[in-house]
């Protein structure tokens, strides 16, 4: 039994310390193409949505220069990966009365990929 907590705990350990690989964020950049006639990854480069460069761990509806709907601002949401997540998968759902008219994704890992994408262009 000890052994195989062991052996189970080197993997976990071993799944955490993976880094994101590249080919994820590839993925990633082409389901962004369902994003880009709204949004860009460029820092404070708002189109009909808000830049979403650096959107991890920030408040939803703060972005600078921007105009954010009231329902957005006020969701007390900050953006991680379970919340953006949510979002994604049903953003009328999550965020009633929120102005992005998107229809949502559908695959998880589709998100896992976007999210991977968005947070490697960040950090640019
Ligand atoms: C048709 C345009 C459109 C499309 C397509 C779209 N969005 Fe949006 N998005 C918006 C608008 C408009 C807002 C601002 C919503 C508000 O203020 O209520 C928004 C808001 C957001 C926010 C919250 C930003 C913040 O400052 O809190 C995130 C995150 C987001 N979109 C991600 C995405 C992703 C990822 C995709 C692609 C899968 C996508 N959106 C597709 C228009 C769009």
């Amino acid at each position: 039994m000890l052994k195989h907590l062991t052996t189970l705990a080197s993997l976990l350990f071993a799944l955490a310390a993976t880094p994101v690989a590249a080919e994820d964020i590839k993925a990633g950049k082409k389901v962004f193409k369902k994003c880009k006639a709204c949004h860009t990854v460029k820092p404070e480069k708002h189109k009909v949505g808000p830049s979403l460069h650096g959107i991890l761990g920030k408040a939803a509806g703060s972005a600078e220069g921007y105009k954010s709907s009231p329902a957005l601002s006020a969701s007390g949401i900050v953006w991680d990966t379970e919340s953006m997540t949510a979002f994604l998968k049903d953003p009328k759902g999550t965020i009633p009365g929120n102005k992005m008219s998107f229809g949502g994704l559908k695959k998880d890992d589709e998100i896992v990929n976007l999210i991977a994408y968005i947070k490697a262009e960040s950090e640019e």
